[in-house]
């Protein structure tokens, strides 16, 4: 399968060409992130563009630190946002000096933009470093199922999607997967598209042990 055209965002972002965004948050996030994150917990948004999502979260009084690669994006969040108590800041997700450890991670519309199978491996293994052991992740991501190509939408505009498949490739090496979901990505006529919803955590086993004692484990004692 060939790469992904890669996008340039802060291209996009200087030149105000950012159609994925809604103004408002994403309404599944509050009730995922409640199930998911004790109360006041620490947030990090990765890719948080506008910055409505995070927004959302420090409203509800999680500490929230959201990032994103774009300096437009990160410099308008800070700006229409001044008065909330998120943490804005530009940092690539693959590339960073942060330590912190988060309780959760969200990002929507972000893991789906690496060209490749192992890229993106590579940004779901950086993610489990960032977590508490009992951490949790929640990436959202346009899925492939529902190209209305007859339509003007955002498939003709050349938006990625993933497969289930390769949504789960990404995430399972270094996460155990609690639960897929589908829902809408946004609720404008541009991004209205459904996506995949995957809420998982550490795991505690390296995958590849997982696989060699699993024969063990179904032999009859
Ligand atoms: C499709 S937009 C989604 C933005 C926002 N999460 C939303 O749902 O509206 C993808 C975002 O990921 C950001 N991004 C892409 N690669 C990134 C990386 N390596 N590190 C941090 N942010 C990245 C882009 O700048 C962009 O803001």
């Amino acid at each position: 399968m060939p790469d992904y055209p890669q996008l340039d965002w802060e291209q996009m972002y200087s030149q105000g060409v950012a159609p994925w965004n809604d103004p408002a948050p994403w309404p599944p996030l509050e009730g995922l992130v409640i199930e998911n994150a004790a109360p006041g917990s620490k947030i990090l948004e990765i890719g948080c563009g506008y910055g409505s999502d995070a927004v959302s979260l420090d409203r509800i009084g999680y500490k929230v630190f959201a990032t994103d690669l774009s300096e437009t994006a990160i410099a308008r969040a800070q700006e229409t946002w001044a008065h909330s108590g998120v943490e804005f800041r530009v940092e690539d997700a693959l590339n960073h000096a942060d330590e912190t450890r988060y309780d959760l991670v969200y990002d929507k519309g972000v893991m789906l933009n690496f060209a490749n199978i192992a890229e993106r491996q590579r940004f779901a293994g950086s993610l489990r470093a960032r977590l508490t052991p009992d951490g949790r992740w929640i990436t959202v991501l346009g899925n492939v199922d529902n190209l209305n190509r007859d339509e003007t939408g955002p498939d003709k505009r050349g938006y990625p999607r993933l497969s289930l498949l390769e949504t789960v490739q990404a995430v399972e090496p270094d996460f155990e997967i609690l639960s897929v979901t589908q829902e809408q990505f946004g609720s404008l006529a541009d991004n209205s598209f459904m996506a995949w919803t995957v809420v998982s955590r550490p795991r505690r086993l390296p995958i590849e042990q997982v696989l060699r004692e699993l024969p063990a484990r179904r032999q009859p004692d």
